[in-house]
């Protein structure tokens, strides 16, 4: 075949859909009771927004973005991550509202060019939700607590939650400063990476994967002892919160993300099977940046989940309405009959009848064989001498049972089967 899609980048096929749309409408429905409201944020901005907010040392603005320069010469990213965005919008729209938290959520891909692995892809698709306006230790509670339930209600108990605090603008310098010196000592044993890191992003040390590099960040000094008073009791209120709702929670302190704009609460929901790529969801505290971004000072809390690793663990045989399946498909016999389910399709599909059809006829036999494909409900057997008496053959596809259905009071009479 000439054409293949990109590497690293998939087709999500009709066949996964219904699980995506099911996932993403339990995720409208629990985000919406805890005030939660949909932002469309665009798939490309200007290159700056992304290397001021992510932070120019990360992998992902030094290594993953996928820009270009437009006709017209400006610079532009494919987004690689929906937080910059949202913080963007907030400001232009000036949707700071003063004593009240703005709260919003999108959906939809982001790039970034990785090496692909399982989980791991160039174009992948999150869920973000961002809330702007508090400080409060209620609210990375809450929004942890909402992430939780959202994961029950998708049938996912055992999910792991990571807990770390990364101190805020007046602690971390020091902590930063701190780790530095301790590092400095191990500089010949670490990896190139880190040695690199050393220098620019010091606290990237603490989570790399080498396991020689692992070794040595054990024995590193943790942000958590480095904390200011005032982190310190934020984190712990954190804590007690999350336990008040029985949240079950470990604490990580090697957890730093790998996004520059966090402060405080960091967080990653990690779960079984997923081999390596097994953090299904992070986020945490980012107070700064939208103060960096020249807003007014304003704390916010957020996190996004990976969709593609999300579906793969989501027990769906265990859920209810996720398959799309027709209501009834009709089967017809002959060509005045083939006519006539053309007319009975369109009035049963306008009055909320899901409806698939045979159109190329064939036997009864490999018709009924598309039928029980489609997983439909009910077939419609409509043939010319149904058509002749006016009472055509509905088959209930469960239970193997078939009734007569007068054709003139045809939609009430398979609505009534079908409730
Ligand atoms: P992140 O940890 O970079 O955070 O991404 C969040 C999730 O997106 C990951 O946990 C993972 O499930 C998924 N993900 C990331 N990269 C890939 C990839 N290449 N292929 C497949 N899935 C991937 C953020 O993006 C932050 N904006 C989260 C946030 C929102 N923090 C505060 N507000």
């Amino acid at each position: 075949m000439k054409y293949r899609s990109v590497k690293g980048v998939k087709d999500i096929l009709p066949a996964d859909t219904p699980k995506w749309q099911w996932v993403e409408r339990a995720a409208h429905r629990i985000f919406s009771r805890y005030g939660f409201n949909e932002i469309r944020i665009p798939i490309f901005e200007y290159t700056d927004l992304f290397t001021r907010g992510i932070g120019e040392t990360t992998d992902i603005v030094d290594k993953e973005m996928y820009t270009f320069k437009d006709k017209s010469g400006d610079m532009l990213s494919l987004r690689p991550e929906g937080t910059a965005s949202a913080v963007r919008a907030f400001i232009e729209h000036k949707m700071s509202n003063a004593g009240a938290v703005t709260k919003m959520y999108y959906t939809g891909p982001m790039f970034r060019y990785e090496r692909p692995q399982a989980g791991r892809f160039r174009q992948f698709y999150q869920i973000g939700v961002e809330s702007m306006g508090s400080a409060s230790p209620a609210i990375d509670a809450e929004v942890m607590t909402m992430l939780m339930e959202f994961f029950k209600e998708l049938g996912l108990e055992d999910l792991e939650l990571q807990l770390n605090s990364l101190g805020c603008r007046n602690c971390r310098p020091k902590y930063r400063e701190t780790l530095k010196e301790a590092i400095k000592e191990h500089l010949n044993k670490l990896c190139a990476n880190c040695c690199d890191r050393y220098e620019r992003n010091p606290l990237r040390v603490l989570d790399c994967k080498v396991p020689q590099d692992q070794e040595i960040a054990q024995g590193l000094p943790k942000t958590v002892d480095h904390l200011c008073p005032s982190c310190r009791e934020d984190f712990a209120e954190v804590q007690d919160l999350l336990k008040g709702v029985d949240a079950r929670f470990s604490l990580n302190d090697r957890l730093v993300r790998g996004l520059d704009y966090y402060t405080k609460t960091t967080f990653e929901v990690t779960a079984q099977g997923l081999g390596s790529q097994d953090a299904i969801c992070g986020g945490g505290r980012y107070d700064s940046l939208v103060a960096e971004f020249g807003g007014p000072d304003t704390p916010c809390f957020g996190f996004a989940l990976g969709m593609e690793r999300l579906v793969s663990v989501v027990p769906f045989d265990k859920l209810k309405g996720v398959e799309s399946r027709p209501d009834l498909f009709i089967v017809s016999l002959g060509e005045t009959a083939a006519k006539a389910s053309f007319r009975i399709s369109h009035t049963l599909r306008s009055s909320g009848i899901s409806v698939d059809r045979s159109y190329d006829g064939g036997s009864m036999k490999s018709q009924m064989r598309k039928a029980n494909k489609s997983a439909c409900r009910f077939a419609l057997i409509v043939g010319e001498n149904e058509l002749a008496t006016g009472r055509l053959i509905l088959k209930d596809m469960e239970k193997g049972e078939q009734f007569e259905v007068a054709v003139g009071p045809l939609t009430a009479e398979i609505k009534k089967h079908l409730k």
